[in-house]
């Protein structure tokens, strides 16, 4: 089975000596022009080392040979001692919390990390499907907006595990909630994409965030703090 370690890490929880990134990640972090873009990419770098070394089994002192460079697509690429890790990684950040998640193994991931609030009607016309329609219309008044949230971020989740992101129409997957439960008290759905087949998605809600992480494949997952 692939092990897949996460983790979220809350703004607060960030050092404040910035001795954890390389020289390379100093540079780029000096060249954001924004302070909210300043502090996502911060956050999602700590989560990202963060599971890594849970993941490897490095001791925390070797954090710094660690660096999270970025693809050309935008996604993340893990580094050791400056050559590709062999694993997979995936992040996001939403109001000063980040989610990594990394997996050993060739398996296509993706995670998303939305902050639950109301999200318009014309929102769920616009980006989701019928049948997804449905669901939100049969979910009580209690828990539409987690409901909305968590179909959103599946469909995230799904479209960086393909490696697209928002450049294709969030119609073009579909998230399936049958109810079920894995052991390690996660929801799991499947989210079907046209001409991609199909992947099953962890959700959770956790402290008013709806969290999720897509994988192709079956996986035995761990939180790394
Ligand atoms: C991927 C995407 C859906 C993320 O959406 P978001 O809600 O704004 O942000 P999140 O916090 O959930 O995720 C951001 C992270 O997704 C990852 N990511 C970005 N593009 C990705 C892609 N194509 N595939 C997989 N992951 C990607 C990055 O790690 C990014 O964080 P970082 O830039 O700090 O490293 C969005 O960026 C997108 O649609 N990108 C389309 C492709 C694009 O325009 N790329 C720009 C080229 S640089």
């Amino acid at each position: 089975m692939i092990q897949l370690v996460y983790t979220t890490q809350d703004w607060y929880q960030l050092p404040t000596e910035l001795d954890w990134l390389t020289s390379a990640e100093r540079e780029r972090l000096d060249g954001f022009r924004f302070d909210k873009r300043r502090r996502d990419w911060l956050l999602g770098r700590w989560a990202a080392k963060i599971a890594l070394l849970q993941l490897s089994g490095m001791p925390r002192w070797d954090i710094r040979r660690l660096q999270i460079d970025t693809a050309p697509d935008g996604a993340p690429v893990p580094m050791l001692d400056g050559s590709p890790c062999a694993v997979e990684l995936s992040l996001s950040h939403s109001h000063d919390r980040a989610l990594a998640a990394v997996s050993r193994g060739a398996t296509a991931l993706g995670c998303d990390i939305e902050f639950v609030e109301p999200r318009s009607d014309v929102f769920v016309e616009t980006y989701f499907t019928d049948l997804e329609r449905v669901h939100v219309d049969d979910t009580s008044p209690l828990n539409r907006d987690s409901a909305v949230t968590k179909i959103w971020s599946a469909k995230e989740s799904t479209l960086k595990a393909l490696r697209v992101g928002l450049k294709v129409d969030t119609r073009s997957v579909e998230v399936i909630d049958d109810g079920n439960r894995t052991g390690e008290d996660w929801g799991i759905a499947r989210t079907v994409v046209d001409d991609a087949g199909e992947f099953a998605c962890r959700w959770r809600v956790d402290r008013g965030f709806v969290l999720t992480i897509a994988t192709r494949d079956p996986v035995e997952i761990a939180r790394a703090h």
